[in-house]
Protein backbone atom coordinates (compact mmCIF):
# COMPACT_ATOMS: atom_id res chain seq x y z
CA UNK A 1 0.00 0.00 0.00
CA UNK A 2 1.68 3.63 -0.94
CA UNK A 3 1.65 6.67 0.92
CA UNK A 4 2.13 9.15 -1.33
CA UNK A 5 4.98 11.88 0.43
CA UNK A 6 5.20 14.69 -0.63
CA UNK A 7 8.54 16.73 0.30
CA UNK A 8 9.45 12.84 1.53
CA UNK A 9 13.09 14.12 1.20
CA UNK A 10 12.65 17.11 3.62
CA UNK A 11 13.42 16.75 7.76
CA UNK A 12 10.02 15.69 8.80
CA UNK A 13 9.23 13.86 5.52
CA UNK A 14 12.30 11.39 5.13
CA UNK A 15 11.48 10.82 8.98
CA UNK A 16 7.99 10.01 8.09
CA UNK A 17 9.26 7.72 5.42
CA UNK A 18 11.20 5.62 7.59
CA UNK A 19 8.02 4.94 10.39
CA UNK A 20 5.88 4.17 7.72
CA UNK A 21 8.14 1.50 6.25
CA UNK A 22 8.70 0.05 9.77
CA UNK A 23 4.62 0.20 9.92
CA UNK A 24 4.66 -2.14 7.30
CA UNK A 25 3.44 0.73 4.68
CA UNK A 26 5.36 1.77 1.32
CA UNK A 27 6.08 5.14 1.26
CA UNK A 28 6.32 7.15 -2.11
CA UNK A 29 8.08 10.47 -2.17
CA UNK A 30 7.53 13.38 -4.10
CA UNK A 31 10.14 16.57 -3.71
CA UNK A 32 11.30 19.26 -5.92
CA UNK A 33 14.59 19.24 -4.08
CA UNK A 34 14.06 23.07 -3.16
CA UNK A 35 14.75 22.63 0.01
CA UNK A 36 16.60 19.58 0.58
CA UNK A 37 19.10 17.37 -0.97
CA UNK A 38 19.27 14.11 -2.41
CA UNK A 39 21.83 12.31 -0.18
CA UNK A 40 18.96 12.13 1.97
CA UNK A 41 17.82 9.21 -0.64
CA UNK A 42 21.04 7.67 0.42
CA UNK A 43 20.72 8.09 4.06
CA UNK A 44 17.18 6.55 3.76
CA UNK A 45 18.52 3.47 1.91
CA UNK A 46 21.34 2.80 3.77
CA UNK A 47 18.93 2.66 6.85
CA UNK A 48 16.25 1.00 5.39
CA UNK A 49 18.83 -1.58 3.06
CA UNK A 50 16.13 -1.60 0.03
CA UNK A 51 15.68 1.16 -2.58
CA UNK A 52 13.48 4.02 -1.77
CA UNK A 53 11.03 5.43 -4.76
CA UNK A 54 11.11 9.11 -4.81
CA UNK A 55 9.54 10.77 -8.09
CA UNK A 56 11.62 14.41 -8.95
CA UNK A 57 9.15 17.31 -9.00
CA UNK A 58 7.01 19.97 -8.12
CA UNK A 59 3.72 18.73 -6.39
CA UNK A 60 1.47 21.82 -8.11
CA UNK A 61 2.53 20.09 -11.19
CA UNK A 62 -0.69 18.54 -11.87
CA UNK A 63 0.33 16.85 -15.05
CA UNK A 64 3.02 14.58 -12.72
CA UNK A 65 0.74 14.36 -10.10
CA UNK A 66 -1.93 12.49 -12.31
CA UNK A 67 1.09 10.33 -13.52
CA UNK A 68 1.82 9.49 -10.16
CA UNK A 69 -1.84 9.21 -9.13
CA UNK A 70 -2.31 6.84 -12.29
CA UNK A 71 1.06 5.13 -11.81
CA UNK A 72 0.81 4.03 -8.15
CA UNK A 73 -2.28 2.49 -6.06
CA UNK A 74 -2.14 5.24 -3.42
CA UNK A 75 -4.24 4.85 -0.24
CA UNK A 76 -3.24 8.35 1.12
CA UNK A 77 -1.07 11.12 0.86
CA UNK A 78 1.22 13.18 3.67
CA UNK A 79 1.60 16.58 2.75
CA UNK A 80 4.50 18.13 3.32
CA UNK A 81 6.00 20.00 0.69
CA UNK A 82 5.25 23.79 1.29
CA UNK A 83 8.23 26.74 2.58
CA UNK A 84 8.68 27.30 6.20
CA UNK A 85 10.98 30.19 6.81
CA UNK A 86 9.04 32.49 8.56
CA UNK A 87 11.03 35.51 7.68
CA UNK A 88 11.31 34.70 4.30
CA UNK A 89 7.68 34.50 3.94
CA UNK A 90 7.08 38.30 4.58
CA UNK A 91 9.67 39.26 1.78
CA UNK A 92 7.94 36.40 -0.77
CA UNK A 93 4.20 36.25 0.32
CA UNK A 94 2.97 35.54 -3.66
CA UNK A 95 6.01 32.81 -3.53
CA UNK A 96 4.35 31.45 -0.42
CA UNK A 97 0.80 31.52 -1.02
CA UNK A 98 1.72 29.80 -4.71
CA UNK A 99 3.64 27.03 -3.05
CA UNK A 100 1.57 26.30 0.11
CA UNK A 101 -1.48 26.78 -1.03
CA UNK A 102 -1.70 26.72 -4.76
CA UNK A 103 -0.18 23.33 -4.57
CA UNK A 104 -2.29 21.87 -1.46
CA UNK A 105 -4.90 23.03 -4.49
CA UNK A 106 -3.28 20.96 -7.07
CA UNK A 107 -3.12 17.92 -4.55
CA UNK A 108 -6.44 17.76 -3.65
CA UNK A 109 -7.66 18.14 -7.11
CA UNK A 110 -6.03 14.98 -8.48
CA UNK A 111 -6.91 13.46 -4.95
CA UNK A 112 -10.14 13.58 -6.05
CA UNK A 113 -10.74 12.73 -9.82
CA UNK A 114 -8.48 9.56 -8.40
CA UNK A 115 -10.54 8.37 -5.52
CA UNK A 116 -7.73 8.97 -2.96
CA UNK A 117 -9.29 10.16 0.34
CA UNK A 118 -7.17 10.09 2.97
CA UNK A 119 -4.81 13.17 3.72
CA UNK A 120 -2.57 13.94 6.80
CA UNK A 121 -1.60 18.07 6.58
CA UNK A 122 1.34 19.77 7.90
CA UNK A 123 0.04 22.07 10.51
CA UNK A 124 1.78 24.26 12.93
CA UNK A 125 1.39 25.40 16.50
CA UNK A 126 2.05 28.85 15.09
CA UNK A 127 -2.08 29.16 14.50
CA UNK A 128 -2.01 29.85 18.13
CA UNK A 129 -0.12 32.96 17.80
CA UNK A 130 0.81 34.14 21.04
CA UNK A 131 -1.52 32.10 23.49
CA UNK A 132 -3.75 33.39 26.35
CA UNK A 133 -3.09 30.11 28.45
CA UNK A 134 -1.01 27.57 28.51
CA UNK A 135 -0.32 24.29 27.77
CA UNK A 136 -2.22 25.10 24.09
CA UNK A 137 -5.24 22.48 23.71
CA UNK A 138 -6.85 21.95 20.23
CA UNK A 139 -9.71 24.55 21.62
CA UNK A 140 -7.50 27.24 22.14
CA UNK A 141 -8.61 29.76 20.00
CA UNK A 142 -6.63 30.40 16.21
CA UNK A 143 -5.19 34.12 16.26
CA UNK A 144 -4.85 35.65 13.13
CA UNK A 145 -1.83 35.32 11.62
CA UNK A 146 1.34 37.22 12.70
CA UNK A 147 3.36 35.96 9.22
CA UNK A 148 2.88 34.63 5.96
CA UNK A 149 4.08 31.01 6.34
CA UNK A 150 1.62 31.37 9.39
CA UNK A 151 -1.18 32.22 7.32
CA UNK A 152 -0.58 29.60 5.02
CA UNK A 153 -1.19 27.33 7.69
CA UNK A 154 -4.14 28.75 8.76
CA UNK A 155 -5.83 28.92 5.54
CA UNK A 156 -4.72 25.54 4.40
CA UNK A 157 -6.81 24.19 7.19
CA UNK A 158 -9.80 26.05 6.64
CA UNK A 159 -9.81 25.03 2.73
CA UNK A 160 -9.22 21.17 3.81
CA UNK A 161 -12.23 21.50 6.09
CA UNK A 162 -14.32 23.23 3.47
CA UNK A 163 -13.28 20.54 0.99
CA UNK A 164 -13.75 17.76 3.30
CA UNK A 165 -16.93 18.49 4.00
CA UNK A 166 -18.24 19.32 0.59
CA UNK A 167 -16.88 16.17 -0.59
CA UNK A 168 -18.39 13.88 1.63
CA UNK A 169 -15.86 11.71 1.12
CA UNK A 170 -12.41 13.07 2.02
CA UNK A 171 -10.63 12.41 5.29
CA UNK A 172 -8.33 14.57 6.60
CA UNK A 173 -6.14 14.99 9.87
CA UNK A 174 -4.44 18.18 10.47
CA UNK A 175 -1.35 17.99 12.56
CA UNK A 176 -0.23 21.23 14.49
CA UNK A 177 3.39 20.16 14.99
CA UNK A 178 5.33 21.86 17.88
CA UNK A 179 8.90 22.11 17.23
CA UNK A 180 10.72 19.19 15.37
CA UNK A 181 14.46 18.42 16.90
CA UNK A 182 17.14 15.69 16.62
CA UNK A 183 17.34 13.32 14.04
CA UNK A 184 17.35 9.27 12.78
CA UNK A 185 19.41 7.79 15.90
CA UNK A 186 21.90 6.32 13.05
CA UNK A 187 22.93 10.10 12.37
CA UNK A 188 22.43 8.93 8.93
CA UNK A 189 19.84 11.51 8.22
CA UNK A 190 18.63 14.70 9.84
CA UNK A 191 17.42 18.64 9.36
CA UNK A 192 19.83 20.00 6.39
CA UNK A 193 18.88 23.68 6.54
CA UNK A 194 20.40 25.49 3.30
CA UNK A 195 22.60 28.26 4.37
CA UNK A 196 22.50 30.12 7.43
CA UNK A 197 20.00 27.64 9.88
CA UNK A 198 17.13 30.17 10.93
CA UNK A 199 16.07 27.49 13.58
CA UNK A 200 17.52 26.96 16.87
CA UNK A 201 18.98 23.42 17.25
CA UNK A 202 20.89 23.63 13.30
CA UNK A 203 22.09 27.05 14.61
CA UNK A 204 23.19 25.10 18.12
CA UNK A 205 24.87 21.95 16.47
CA UNK A 206 26.76 24.05 13.71
CA UNK A 207 28.32 26.34 16.09
CA UNK A 208 29.04 23.75 18.47
CA UNK A 209 30.98 22.11 15.43
CA UNK A 210 32.67 25.33 14.88
CA UNK A 211 30.92 26.64 11.55
CA UNK A 212 29.49 29.28 12.68
CA UNK A 213 31.41 32.04 15.63
CA UNK A 214 28.63 32.29 18.48
CA UNK A 215 24.99 31.45 18.70
CA UNK A 216 22.71 34.48 19.67
CA UNK A 217 19.90 33.67 22.09
CA UNK A 218 17.32 36.56 20.96
CA UNK A 219 16.36 37.91 23.94
CA UNK A 220 16.52 37.16 27.75
CA UNK A 221 14.37 39.51 29.06
CA UNK A 222 10.87 37.33 28.59
CA UNK A 223 8.50 36.65 31.21
CA UNK A 224 9.56 33.08 31.42
CA UNK A 225 11.61 31.53 34.07
CA UNK A 226 15.60 32.71 32.40
CA UNK A 227 13.71 34.85 30.71
CA UNK A 228 14.51 33.12 27.46
CA UNK A 229 11.40 31.94 25.12
CA UNK A 230 9.61 28.60 25.63
CA UNK A 231 8.83 25.86 23.05
CA UNK A 232 7.97 22.23 23.25
CA UNK A 233 10.76 20.82 21.33
CA UNK A 234 9.40 17.14 20.39
CA UNK A 235 12.20 14.54 18.44
CA UNK A 236 11.44 14.29 15.25
CA UNK A 237 11.32 10.06 14.86
CA UNK A 238 7.90 11.15 17.50
CA UNK A 239 6.80 13.43 15.25
CA UNK A 240 7.37 11.16 12.05
CA UNK A 241 5.44 8.43 13.97
CA UNK A 242 2.50 10.78 15.16
CA UNK A 243 1.97 10.64 11.53
CA UNK A 244 1.41 6.41 11.45
CA UNK A 245 -1.11 6.65 13.92
CA UNK A 246 -2.91 9.54 12.26
CA UNK A 247 -2.73 7.50 9.30
CA UNK A 248 -4.20 4.11 10.89
CA UNK A 249 -7.27 6.53 12.56
CA UNK A 250 -8.16 8.05 9.35
CA UNK A 251 -8.37 4.37 8.36
CA UNK A 252 -11.08 3.49 10.43
CA UNK A 253 -12.94 6.34 9.67
CA UNK A 254 -16.11 6.52 7.09
CA UNK A 255 -17.60 9.48 5.11
CA UNK A 256 -15.35 12.34 5.40
CA UNK A 257 -13.90 14.11 8.86
CA UNK A 258 -11.67 17.12 9.66
CA UNK A 259 -9.75 16.73 12.55
CA UNK A 260 -7.00 18.46 13.82
CA UNK A 261 -4.26 17.20 16.69
CA UNK A 262 -1.60 19.14 18.23
CA UNK A 263 1.62 17.14 18.03
CA UNK A 264 4.18 18.23 21.02
CA UNK A 265 5.39 16.50 24.16
CA UNK A 266 3.40 18.51 26.40
CA UNK A 267 6.68 20.27 28.38
CA UNK A 268 7.96 23.76 27.24
CA UNK A 269 12.04 24.25 27.56
CA UNK A 270 13.15 27.21 27.37
CA UNK A 271 16.32 28.42 24.73
CA UNK A 272 18.91 28.36 27.70
CA UNK A 273 17.78 25.50 29.09
CA UNK A 274 18.32 23.61 25.41
CA UNK A 275 21.95 24.94 25.09
CA UNK A 276 22.58 24.22 28.62
CA UNK A 277 20.65 20.43 27.99
CA UNK A 278 23.18 20.40 24.49
CA UNK A 279 26.25 21.01 26.13
CA UNK A 280 25.68 18.46 29.51
CA UNK A 281 24.78 15.83 27.10
CA UNK A 282 27.23 16.12 24.66
CA UNK A 283 30.09 17.62 26.55
CA UNK A 284 30.77 19.98 23.93
CA UNK A 285 30.37 24.10 24.53
CA UNK A 286 28.38 26.12 22.82
CA UNK A 287 29.45 29.40 22.33
CA UNK A 288 26.62 32.21 22.78
CA UNK A 289 25.76 35.31 23.61
CA UNK A 290 22.62 37.14 23.85
CA UNK A 291 20.76 39.46 21.86
CA UNK A 292 17.96 41.35 20.64
CA UNK A 293 14.16 40.08 20.41
CA UNK A 294 13.74 38.63 17.06
CA UNK A 295 10.62 40.22 15.72
CA UNK A 296 7.54 38.16 16.10
CA UNK A 297 8.48 35.33 18.17
CA UNK A 298 5.88 34.39 21.02
CA UNK A 299 7.04 34.26 24.51
CA UNK A 300 6.42 30.68 24.99
CA UNK A 301 3.60 28.00 23.50
CA UNK A 302 4.04 24.43 24.39
CA UNK A 303 1.32 21.90 23.92
CA UNK A 304 -1.29 20.03 25.50
CA UNK A 305 -1.19 16.86 23.45
CA UNK A 306 -3.64 14.53 25.39
CA UNK A 307 -6.19 14.57 22.85
CA UNK A 308 -3.45 12.85 20.55
CA UNK A 309 -3.09 10.38 22.87
CA UNK A 310 -6.89 10.02 23.72
CA UNK A 311 -7.88 9.93 19.72
CA UNK A 312 -4.98 8.23 18.24
CA UNK A 313 -3.13 6.06 20.36
CA UNK A 314 0.06 8.20 19.81
CA UNK A 315 2.89 9.92 22.59
CA UNK A 316 6.29 11.74 22.35
CA UNK A 317 8.24 9.09 24.39
CA UNK A 318 11.60 9.72 23.35
CA UNK A 319 13.41 12.54 25.98
CA UNK A 320 15.69 15.78 24.85
CA UNK A 321 18.90 14.31 26.03
CA UNK A 322 18.03 11.60 22.94
CA UNK A 323 16.88 14.18 20.46
CA UNK A 324 20.06 16.68 21.28
CA UNK A 325 22.48 13.56 21.45
CA UNK A 326 20.94 12.56 17.66
CA UNK A 327 21.23 16.40 16.62
CA UNK A 328 24.80 15.97 17.28
CA UNK A 329 25.47 12.71 16.03
CA UNK A 330 23.96 13.76 12.72
CA UNK A 331 25.73 17.08 12.42
CA UNK A 332 29.73 14.99 12.62
CA UNK A 333 27.99 12.59 9.82
CA UNK A 334 27.24 15.20 8.16
CA UNK A 335 30.81 16.88 8.13
CA UNK A 336 32.45 13.71 7.35
CA UNK A 337 30.51 12.99 4.36
CA UNK A 338 31.25 16.92 3.57
C1 LIG B 1 8.58 28.96 14.17
C2 LIG B 1 7.12 28.67 14.30
C3 LIG B 1 6.82 27.31 13.80
C4 LIG B 1 7.33 27.14 12.42
C5 LIG B 1 8.82 27.37 12.41
C6 LIG B 1 9.32 27.25 10.99
C7 LIG B 1 5.98 29.68 16.21
C8 LIG B 1 5.67 29.55 17.66
N1 LIG B 1 6.72 28.70 15.71
O1 LIG B 1 9.23 28.21 15.14
O2 LIG B 1 5.44 27.11 13.78
O3 LIG B 1 7.04 25.86 11.93
O4 LIG B 1 9.08 28.69 12.89
O5 LIG B 1 10.69 27.49 10.91
O6 LIG B 1 5.61 30.60 15.53
N2 LIG B 1 16.42 31.12 18.64
C9 LIG B 1 17.54 31.80 19.12
N3 LIG B 1 18.62 31.88 18.31
C10 LIG B 1 18.67 31.34 17.05
C11 LIG B 1 17.52 30.65 16.57
C12 LIG B 1 16.41 30.57 17.40
O7 LIG B 1 17.55 32.30 20.24
O8 LIG B 1 19.68 31.48 16.37
C13 LIG B 1 15.23 31.02 19.51
C14 LIG B 1 14.03 31.73 18.93
O9 LIG B 1 13.99 33.08 19.30
C15 LIG B 1 12.89 30.92 19.54
C16 LIG B 1 13.46 29.52 19.71
O10 LIG B 1 14.88 29.66 19.61
O11 LIG B 1 12.58 31.44 20.79
C17 LIG B 1 13.00 28.56 18.65
O12 LIG B 1 13.19 29.17 17.39
P1 LIG B 1 12.99 28.38 16.02
O13 LIG B 1 13.76 27.11 16.04
O14 LIG B 1 13.26 29.34 14.90
O15 LIG B 1 11.46 27.97 16.04
P2 LIG B 1 10.15 28.86 16.24
O16 LIG B 1 10.40 30.28 15.94
O17 LIG B 1 9.58 28.50 17.56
Amino acid sequence: MHILVTGGAGFIGSHTALALQAAGYTPLLLDDFSNSNEGVLKGLETILNEKVTCIQGNCGDLTLLRDVFKTYSIAGVIHFAAFKAVGESMEKPLQYYENNIGNLLALLRVMQEYGVHNLIFSSSCTVYGEPDSLPVTEETPVKPATSVYGNTKQVGEEILRDVARASGQLRVCALRYFNPVGAHPSGLIGELPLGVPNNLVPFITQTAAGLRPELVVFGDDYPTLDGSCVRDFIHVMDLAEAHVAALANLQKRSGYSFEVFNIGTGEGSSVLEMIALFEKVNGIKVPYRIGARRPGDVVAVYADARLAERELGWKARRSMEEALRDAWKWQLNLQSIA
